[in-house]
């Protein structure tokens, strides 16, 4: 790619666009898998017969959750209290990032196990691994995969983060700590969903990139997300297949310095030396569905994967925005001061509303609107260019049940204000919801956000792997609002159950702009659901 993609590259991402947004129904009449079973995959990869590393406990208090937002490090130069890189701080990066956060009990839990980071039927396809530079805290340098169940490494491969892994990644610190590498197993959601399952990886695949974001900056660790990299040498270091299961994001953990002062990034190598001998290894197989079940899903995947041909230059932000118009409305300065909004805590409050989402019907009042919203669209430091970028998408809230804040649509500047979208009205929408998402009350909520981006700007800077990457800029989105709600109380629900068609007819914009996430904000009432977070 030469930053335009061909047509027939793009082709491919587009299509599948429409198949699950404008097609989704006809998607779903081909059927579904069934759940529930004794042969349901496992929540989290289970390997055998290989070394174990168990952490330490995670500290419950990690820093403030804004650390990762240049709009807040502005504010506060002398950023966060730094950590030394040790068996603490690793064991932080990983519980916080998408370690087990509660449990559910009792007869009706379907559905037992709750990450930090929200997962679609906490099915969570996304694995997450991570390469140890050096050593860490009593754990060698090393390739690991992560179990949160059980809060422990697996020790994949000995040594140092290997040359040809960082050529693959085009990594830009010079001494990067660690890699996070976060991979999508297919059929742990597939099995259900079918070819939709990719939409779902790539959204939760965003959402747990999001939650490393933040998590890293809270503990003072830097870090950069790579979306494009050549799959092959990566998948081949991890002793992945590539097509039940491949990488989909790359997180670089080091000191800000040493990223910010290494040159620009590279275009990816043609090729990397394949040095590492092969992965070979065994894991826990419930499940023995015909992956030809979801054969378009590994069709796009395929078709996604970058090689040595691959040239991208840096992405322009503008022509993914619609264009800014009205009046803004700004927020008042943030003047909590670092500290008061602890990252760990909001973690362990962050859910979907339950089961069965009923907000309570309490206004929500403006500040806390605005403080959840407010470092939504801050730039995000990755491979699509040398310095952090906004995230490549627009943000629209739909106000129902605000104090100080009128009802009615705005659109999220980045500045950050509201600006008001005169003249729509809300009411088909939020009818809609209730109909297709009937598990949630969204007329009981207090503001439904909805995040749309341009598909076919997504093909032309990305290819086919647009439809990746796009979803990837939601899901970084769709957490930090998730989490900023949690800070404030609030339960935020993500739902694919909409009308994508409904939803542009409230938002403008056209054929172009697609909404990729749907969020419903409330404060959830007390039900009988038992949910006893996980204490250390
Ligand atoms: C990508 C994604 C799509 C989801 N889609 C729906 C949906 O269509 N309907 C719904 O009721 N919940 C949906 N959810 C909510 C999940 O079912 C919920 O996050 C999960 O049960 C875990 O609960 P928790 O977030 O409280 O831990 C979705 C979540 C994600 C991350």
């Amino acid at each position: 790619m030469t930053g335009a993609a061909t047509d027939e590259a793009g082709a491919l991402g587009l299509r599948f666009w429409y198949d699950t947004f404008e097609g989704v129904r006809e998607l779903f009449a081909e059927g579904h898998g069934s759940e529930g079973g004794p042969d349901d995959p496992l929540p989290s990869k289970t390997y055998r017969g290989l070394p174990r590393h168990v952490l330490a406990a995670p500290p419950r208090r990690i820093g403030d959750a804004r650390w990762s937002f240049p709009g807040f490090r502005d504010r506060h130069p002398e950023g966060p209290p730094r950590r030394p890189w040790d068996g603490s701080t690793l064991s932080a990066l990983l519980h916080h990032t998408y370690g087990l956060g509660r449990m559910e009990l009792g007869p009706q839990a379907a559905w037992p196990y709750h990450r930090v980071v929200a997962s679609a039927r906490c099915f969570y396809p996304v694995e997450l691994y991570v390469w140890l530079g050096g050593d860490t805290g009593g754990v060698p340098a090393g390739c690991y995969h992560y179990d949160p169940l059980h809060h422990a490494l697996t020790a994949l491969r000995p040594g140092g983060i290997p040359e040809e892994l960082r050529a693959a990644v085009a990594c830009k610190g010079r001494d990067t700590t660690a890699l996070l590498l976060l991979s999508a197993y297919f059929r742990k959601t597939a099995f259900r969903y079918r070819d939709y399952a990719y939409r779902l990886c790539a959204q939760e695949s965003g959402m747990v990139v999001g939650n490393a974001l933040l998590v890293a900056g809270a503990l003072g660790l830097d870090a950069r997300v790579h979306h494009r990299f050549l799959d092959e040498p990566v998948n081949r270091a991890l002793g992945l297949d590539g097509t039940e299961e491949t990488t989909f994001a790359v997180l670089e953990i080091g000191a800000l310095d040493e990223v910010a002062a290494s040159p620009a990034p590279g275009r990816l190598p043609p090729s990397v030396p394949d040095r590492l001998p092969p992965l070979v290894t065994e894991h826990v197989r419930t499940c023995r569905e015909d992956a030809a079940l979801w054969s378009r899903l590994t069709t796009l995947d395929a078709g996604s994967r970058l090689t040595g041909e691959a040239r991208f230059a840096p992405v322009a932000a503008d022509p993914f925005h619609q264009p800014a118009d009205g009046p803004a409305e700004f927020f008042a300065d943030d003047d909590r001061p670092p500290g008061s909004v602890e990252l760990g805590d909001a973690l362990r409050r962050r859910d979907s509303g339950g089961r069965m989402f009923l907000p309570d019907r309490a206004a929500l009042p403006q500040q806390q609107l605005a403080d959840l919203l407010r470092y939504a669209l801050d730039p995000v430091p990755s491979d699509h260019g040398d310095t952090p970028l906004r995230p490549l998408l627009d943000c629209h809230v739909l106000a129902l049940n605000t104090a100080g804040q009128a009802a009615g649509l705005y659109r999220l500047d980045p500045s950050p204000a509201l600006v008001p979208v005169p003249g729509r009205d809300g009411r088909p929408t939020v009818a809609m919801l209730c109909d297709r998402t009937p598990s949630v009350n969204t007329a009981r909520a207090n503001a439904v956000v909805f995040l749309t981006v341009d598909r076919y700007e997504g093909a032309r800077g990305f290819g086919d792997r647009g439809y990746r990457v796009l979803h990837h800029e939601g899901g970084i989105v769709a957490q930090r609002l998730s989490v900023l709600a949690a800070a404030e109380g609030l339960s935020a629900r993500i739902t694919n159950g909409y009308d994508d068609r409904v939803v542009r007819e409230l938002l403008g914009g056209g054929d172009a702009h697609v909404p990729i996430f749907a969020i419903v904000l409330g404060r959830r009432q007390a039900t009988s659901q038992y949910e006893p977070p996980l204490d250390w």
